[in-house]
């Protein structure tokens, strides 16, 4: 079986899919032929530059065409946001499997009616939120599962950079909604609701409170400033069905900060810490034996820690972040294959973003909102 790739952008995701979908059958295996059918750029000579580098068959500069090619049966879509909705429902339109960056849309309505669609058509979808591939927090949910560390009771995530931090940056469509949509919560808080919901379970009601630090930007051709529509950080205290609480907090603006995406759960019997930046190593604490011997223990992943071991035989030598795309790529062609659900699919991806826009109405609204 030979499954054809569409691919719609070339810059840091689009890299990242193509990397992915190259090396996804060489790492696991047992996976789909993939066939490098099209790729979509914009103007058209970067489309067949790209096409050429990347090892696509043909290139286009229409993404309809690509869309509607019956070469391709998977529509990677790693375009600016205002474009996920419109190439996603097209491509279900046509019958394709869609794979999708996150956020999935601008607005929880869009983002419903390209889940509703898929669901109705039947197609397989994939959401890019690589960060719960990773197998370090694959082992921190099976070791939540097996009582590791209690009953988790209290889940505390930061998300932070620093790429909207210096108040003299040029205004871009990133601070607008109508482009944007969301600010940091669309941008990296979206990363860190996959985490909380994987590991802690549906989020029942929060209430939060969003910022907005540089209220406008200088324009780029120096003829003005323009506003900033969107939060630059964001905090949200959440309640879970399962009764346990979590704090999230995720700013753009945080000097210093690269790609902090940190988490620690707080059980009855212990604690599990995670930090991005070193992604390679999980923090276990357990309440047990001798406390003057107790301590925070460095768990390094390895092939103990699936599918580590498709990657590298040997433990401590660490994947990086193009290998969760690679996980995530997997996933999404063995659903295909097999017929099943990828994980998170639109269904999934929809749970997620409930959550962003549910912290955005909040503050608003000065409210607690239910989900
Ligand atoms: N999963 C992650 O960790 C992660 C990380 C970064 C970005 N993202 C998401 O990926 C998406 C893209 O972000 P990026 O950082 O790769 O952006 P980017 O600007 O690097 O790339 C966007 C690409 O889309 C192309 N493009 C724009 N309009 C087009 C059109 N009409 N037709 C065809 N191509 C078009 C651009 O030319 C460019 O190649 C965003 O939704 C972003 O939120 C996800």
């Amino acid at each position: 079986m030979s499954i054809g790739l569409g691919l719609i952008g070339t810059g840091f995701m689009g890299k990242a899919h193509a990397l992915a979908y190259r090396a996804a059958g060489a790492v696991f295996g047992d996976l789909p032929e993939v066939h490098l059918a099209c790729l979509c750029d914009t103007p058209r000579d970067r489309a067949e530059a790209m096409a050429r580098q990347f090892g696509f068959a043909g290139w286009t500069e229409d993404w309809r065409e690509l869309v509607e090619s019956a070469d391709v049966d998977i529509v990677s879509i790693t375009t600016p946001n205002a474009l996920h909705r419109e190439m996603a429902m097209a491509a279900i339109a046509a019958g394709k499997h869609v794979h999708c960056e996150k956020p999935m849309a601008l607005s929880l309505a869009d983002a419903r009616e390209m889940e509703a669609a898929a669901r109705e058509a039947g197609v397989r979808t994939i959401v890019g939120y690589n960060y719960i591939h990773n197998p370090a927090f694959a082992h921190a949910s099976r070791l939540i599962e097996a009582g590791a560390i209690g009953r988790p009771v209290h889940f505390r995530g930061v998300v932070d950079e620093d790429y909207q931090a210096d108040p003299d940056l040029a205004w871009t469509w990133r601070a607008k909604r109508s482009e944007a949509g969301l600010g940091t919560l669309g941008d990296l808080g979206c990363h860190l609701v996959s985490m909380a919901i994987g590991l802690m379970g549906p989020v029942e009601s929060l209430v939060a409170d969003t910022q907005i630090i540089h209220a406008d930007r200088p324009l780029a051709d120096g003829s003005g400033r323009a506003k900033v529509e969107n939060e630059d950080a964001a905090s949200a205290i959440l309640r879970f069905r399962t009764g346990a609480q979590g704090v999230l907090a995720t700013s753009r603006s945080a000097w210093g900060r690269k790609n902090k995406l940190d988490f620690e759960v707080h059980g009855t019997k212990g604690m599990i810490a995670f930090a991005q930046e070193r992604m390679n190593e999980l923090q276990l604490f357990v309440n047990e034996g001798d406390q003057a011997r107790q301590g925070f223990r460095t768990i390094l992943t390895g092939p103990q820690h699936p599918p580590y071991g498709a990657f590298c035989p040997a433990p401590g030598h660490q994947l990086g972040f193009g290998d969760l795309k690679t996980i995530e790529v997997a996933g999404f062609l063995n659903a295909i294959a097999c017929g099943g659900a990828a994980y998170p699919d639109f269904t999934a991806g929809l749970a997620f973003e409930a959550v962003i826009h549910a912290i955005d109405a909040s503050a608003r609204d000065e409210q607690r909102v239910h989900l």
